[in-house]
C-alpha cells in the first residue's frame, strides 16, 4: 500500500487555494490597461514556456523500470510545441484590442518583436514591484517557477518523483483552473472584441475542452504517477512535489492577481 495515493494526490492539488485563486476572475471583473496586460501576459508566457519541456524526466523514470512513460512524455512534448507562437499571436492581439487606435504605432510587427513589447510593457509597470528582475522584466515569482521546472534535468530518483509529482499537479491546474481561467478572461469578458474560433485564439481553443491538450497531459501524467506510486519509498516525494508546485502558483497567482488589481 503506498503512503501516498493517487486520490490522495488529487485532493491535495483539487484543494490547494491555487485551485481556486480569484486573479482570471479579478481580469475579468477589469480590462487591464496596456502596461498591466503586457506584464501579465509576459509573465503568464515565461510561466508556460517553463513548463514545456519534460527534461531529464523520461530518462530518469527508464531508469525506474518505468518503460511506458518516456513515450507519454513525448506526446506531451510533442502537443507543446509551436505553443509558444500561439501564445504571442494571442497576446498581439490583445494588445491591439486594448488600444485600439494606437495599435498602428506599437511594435508588432512579428511575434520576436511582439515578444520584445511585452517584456519593455514588464519592465514599465513592475517597476516598484519588489523583488522585480528589472532587466529581464520578470517577477521573482515567475524566476522561481522557471528554477523548480529546471529541475526537470535532475535525474537522481528521488527528483524524478519530486518533478513527476510536480508535473501532475501542473497540469491538472493548467487544465482545471488555467485555461478556463483565461477563456472567461479574454473570450468571455467583453474586453475584448475576439471569440474562440479566431485564429489568433488558436492557444486557447487547442489547449481547452475534454478532448484539448490540457486533458492530454493530465491523462498523461496521471498514469504515469500512478504507476510511479508502486514505489513506496518515493510516494513521499511525488506527494511533495505535488505539494510544492502548488504553492509556486498560488504565490505566483497573488502577485499577478495584485498587479492586475491596480490596473
Ligand atoms: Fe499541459
Amino acid at each position: 500500500m503506498p503512503i501516498v495515493s493517487i486520490e490522495q494526490l488529487d485532493w491535495i492539488v483539487q484543494q490547494h487555494p491555487a485551485m481556486s485563486h480569484t486573479v482570471f476572475d479579478t481580469w475579468a471583473a477589469r480590462k487591464p490597461g496596456l502596461a498591466t496586460l503586457g506584464a501579465t501576459l509576459y509573465q503568464i508566457g515565461a510561466f508556460c514556456d517553463a513548463t514545456r519541456t519534460c527534461g531529464s524526466m523520461a530518462e530518469g523514470l527508464t531508469a525506474l523500470g518505468q518503460d511506458a512513460a518516456p513515450q507519454l512524455l513525448r506526446e506531451i512534448e510533442e502537443s507543446e510545441r509551436g505553443h509558444e507562437n500561439r501564445f504571442l499571436e494571442m497576446a498581439r492581439r490583445l494588445l491591439i484590442e486594448t488600444e485600439p487606435e494606437q495599435a498602428r504605432y506599437l511594435p508588432l510587427n512579428d511575434l520576436s518583436s511582439t515578444h520584445e513589447l511585452l517584456r519593455q510593457l514588464s519592465v514599465r509597470r513592475l517597476n516598484n514591484v519588489p523583488g522585480v528582475h528589472h532587466k529581464a522584466g520578470l517577477l521573482v515569482q515567475t524566476v522561481r517557477s522557471q528554477l523548480h521546472f529546471r529541475q526537470r534535468a535532475d535525474t537522481r530518483r528521488e527528483m524524478v518523483a519530486y518533478n513527476v509529482g510536480g508535473m501532475l499537479a501542473v497540469e491538472m491546474l493548467a487544465n482545471r483552473h488555467i485555461i478556463p481561467g483565461e477563456i472567461r478572461a479574454i473570450a468571455y469578458s467583453d474586453h475584448y472584441d475576439v471569440d474562440l474560433d479566431q485564429p489568433d485564439l488558436a492557444y486557447l481553443a487547442e489547449h481547452a475542452g475534454e478532448n484539448g491538450a490540457e486533458a492530454q497531459h493530465e491523462k498523461a501524467i496521471r498514469k504515469i504517477t500512478a504507476d510511479l506510486l508502486e514505489h513506496d519509498n518515493l510516494a513521499a516525494f511525488v506527494g511533495n512535489g505535488a505539494q510544492i508546485t502548488c504553492d509556486i502558483v498560488g504565490e505566483f497567482y497573488d502577485v499577478l492577481e495584485t498587479v492586475l488589481r491596480f490596473g
